[in-house]
């Protein structure tokens, strides 16, 4: 893990938010001056995993797709990026909590997450997969994307509601050799058989991955357990789903042939594609009377969550203030130095040379340094978009000397000497 904060290319990473099996996850900011402040997060994928060539090669393809896939539902890949040798994915940041961490969260708190919202998520889920399965490039190059990964930690719920499915495609393109053995036991638990033998995929086995995700919502607990010396692959493999336990749900059998359906041993007895599955499941939610919205999702999770929220946004909100007062400090001191320039200069060349250059003085000479920038101003320049050409230097509206300032001082004085020599002269002294 990096040291915080640090630069990786065009960003500053300032938190850790954590490691996954394949990377390390942080939070940064973005530093594209045109597009503004940004917060992102940057995968920082293990060294390990990425450093043969074939493995680099199928990585740098995968990401480039899942960058052209453009959906609200999609947490959206800004593209990867190498540094030093070091490769990273940019992706937009969601402000929020991932499905396991709420299941995890709903067990230790004993909170009951209502099965029309963990439908509601399986069905944005869903869309987010009908979506890239029907992909096609406008070059026609890539049609279909798979998924592969459909797996809790891989949803991500905004606190507003919204439901994003991330990470594309990536586990496919890793060196499952070099993969950690925990990681492919932990991937192994939402894996179709035939993804478990190894065998060749299409859309229906991000069907089955669903599917799992299906049972363990409606039954609170994950659905492959191993014995002592079995391991999950196994049990992936042979795809021995357990039976359903009754919840009293309105319309249960319904339900339960759904999922039952979608976790069908062979892909032809399944849904043929997410789109289908989607649409059954939401027909019984319409026809149950349980359908809800991405809003009111968002109000659940306000009332339950709202703490973490702003213990996490204040949180940031302090680092990131930080990292706007260390530059703003380095931007005053050099502020002041000119400032003290400026009171030693006396030649109006000398003035308007250092007035172009930086900002206008703010402390009158010889006074002590000014404050570090508040919390809540704004970010000092260097943060900001930058302004066109034509408001720097001399016309800045802002850089016009202020009164009491010595800037102002050497102009009165100016003036003041010109017109003495007016007089002088019409008195015919010079
Ligand atoms: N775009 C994002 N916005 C906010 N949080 C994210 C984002 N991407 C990942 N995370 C958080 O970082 C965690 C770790 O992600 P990562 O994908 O590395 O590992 P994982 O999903 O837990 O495991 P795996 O290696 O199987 O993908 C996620 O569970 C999620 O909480
Ligand atoms: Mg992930």
């Amino acid at each position: 893990m990096r040291s915080l904060p640090c630069r990786l290319g065009r960003f500053t990473l300032f938190d850790h938010v954590g490691r996954g099996g394949m990377a390390d996850i942080y939070l940064a900011r973005s530093r594209d001056e045109e597009a503004g402040p940004r917060l992102v997060v940057i995968k920082e994928l293990l060294p390990e995993l990425a450093l043969e060539p074939r493995f680099l090669r199928m990585l740098r393809d995968e990401a480039t797709i899942a960058s052209r896939l453009v959906h609200p539902n999609v947490a959206h890949v800004l593209g990867i990026e190498e540094e030093d040798g070091q490769l990273f994915l940019a992706m937009d940041y969601v402000e929020g909590i991932d499905l396991r961490e709420l299941l995890g969260q709903c067990t230790k708190r004993k909170l009951d997450l209502p099965v029309r919202y963990r439908l509601h998520i399986l069905c944005e889920v869903l869309k987010a997969l009908a979506f890239a399965h029907g992909f096609v490039s406008e070059d026609e190059t890539v049609a279909g994307v798979i998924h592969r990964d459909v797996s809790p930690s891989n949803v991500l719920l905004a606190f507003d509601g919204q439901v994003k499915l991330c990470d594309f495609g990536i586990a496919s393109a890793l060196n499952v050799a070099a993969v950690p053995a925990e990681t492919i036991e932990g991937k192994a638990s939402y894996m179709s058989p035939e993804q478990a033998r190894g065998d060749v995929l299409d859309v229906r086995s991000d069907v089955f991955s669903a599917g799992i995700l299906a049972w363990e919502l409606l039954q609170g607990r994950r659905m492959y357990r191993a014995r002592e010396g079995e391991s999950l692959i196994e049990l992936s493999r042979r795809a021995e789903t357990p039976k359903l336990a009754p919840r009293g749900l309105p319309e249960e059998e319904v339900l339960f042939a759904i999922v039952s359906r979608a976790l069908a041993v062979e892909p032809e007895d399944r849904f043929p594609s997410a789109a289908s599955l989607r649409l059954v499941l939401a027909r019984y939610l319409e026809n149950t009377e349980q359908a809800v919205t991405s809003g009111e999702l968002g109000g659940w999770l306000s009332e339950h969550f709202a703490e973490q929220k702003l213990a996490r946004r204040r949180a940031r909100e302090r680092v990131l203030a930080a990292l706007d007062r260390g530059p703003a400090v380095v931007l005053t001191a050099i502020r002041d130095s000119q400032a003290g320039r400026l009171a030693e200069a006396d030649g109006w060349t000398n003035v308007r040379r250092a007035r172009d250059a930086a900002p206008p003085p703010s402390a009158p000479r010889d006074s002590a340094p000014p404050p570090p920038v508040p919390r809540d101003s704004a970010p000092p320049q260097s943060l900001r978009d930058p302004e066109p050409p034509s408001s720097r230097g001399a016309t800045r509206p802002s850089s016009r000397p202020k009164r009491g300032s010595p800037v102002a001082s050497g102009a009165i004085a100016f003036a003041v000497t010109l017109a003495l020599l007016g007089l002088l002269a019409k008195l015919g002294v010079v």
